[in-house]
């Protein structure tokens, strides 16, 4: 582990869940740590590569990381697009909301007495990873699928949809790993090779398994 198999390569990752505002002081988020993204930007700095982190948590900053700090699906997107072009690596392990609230609330919304519910209108986000997937060049890009369940067949789905060399397939109905966990286990599905299965280990310890088999592939 370690290894310097990423000298002088530069690597974009994205980490957290976006949050989408519903008025100034509420906002629509979801159960990702952040952790994934940061055990991938820690690794990476130990195997030798020049990181950009794009978060939307506070977890402290791995060694040498240039963190730039977003809220939205939208500033993530502006965030991964400024500082594609000079990466080799893009790694989206961010949960990015699929929707946002379309005005979001200039004051704090009141509670109403005559209302029983409050109904929130949401408009699509943009799909981050796909539309990197378009524009990509010499890029060896990174996603991942969060899934409950037929995890396979929707990350495969997604490998092809979002024109990623490789996805991380997680699967978030197991509480023992994944969201808010140390501890991960993925399965690797690229367009060439046979689906890699990583057993059980903590994230940082993955990070560099997952890095190793990029590093290897784009050997190719
Ligand atoms: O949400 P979904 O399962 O489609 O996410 C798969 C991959 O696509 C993840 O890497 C995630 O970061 C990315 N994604 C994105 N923009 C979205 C939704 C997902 O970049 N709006």
């Amino acid at each position: 582990l370690g290894t310097p198999v990423l000298t002088g390569k530069r690597v974009l990752i994205s980490a957290g869940g976006t949050k989408e505002a519903i008025d100034p002081v509420r906002y629509i988020a979801n159960r990702s740590s952040g952790k994934m993204g940061y055990a991938l930007a820690q690794a990476a700095v130990q195997a030798g590569a020049q990181v950009d982190l794009v978060s939307t948590v506070q977890l402290p900053a791995p060694m040498f990381t240039n963190v730039i700090a977003v809220e939205t699906a939208d500033q993530m997107l502006a965030a991964m697009q400024a500082h594609f072009e000079q990466a080799d690596i893009v790694i989206m392990a961010a949960a990015v909301a699929d929707y946002r609230v379309a005005n979001p609330a200039n004051q704090k919304i009141k509670k109403d007495p005559d209302q029983k519910g409050l109904t929130l209108n949401l408009v699509e986000n943009p799909d981050i990873l796909a539309q990197l997937g378009a524009k990509k060049t010499h890029q060896y890009l990174v996603g991942f699928a969060a899934e409950t369940q037929n995890l396979l067949e929707h990350a495969q789905a997604k490998l092809i949809k979002k024109q990623a060399d490789l996805l991380i397939a997680n699967d978030v109905s197991n509480h023992d790993i994944a969201f808010g966990s140390d501890n991960n286990e993925v399965t690797l599905l690229s367009k060439n090779d046979a689906p890699k299965h990583l057993p059980l280990t903590d994230k940082l310890t993955l990070s560099h398994q997952i890095l190793e088999i990029i590093a290897a592939q784009m050997e190719e």
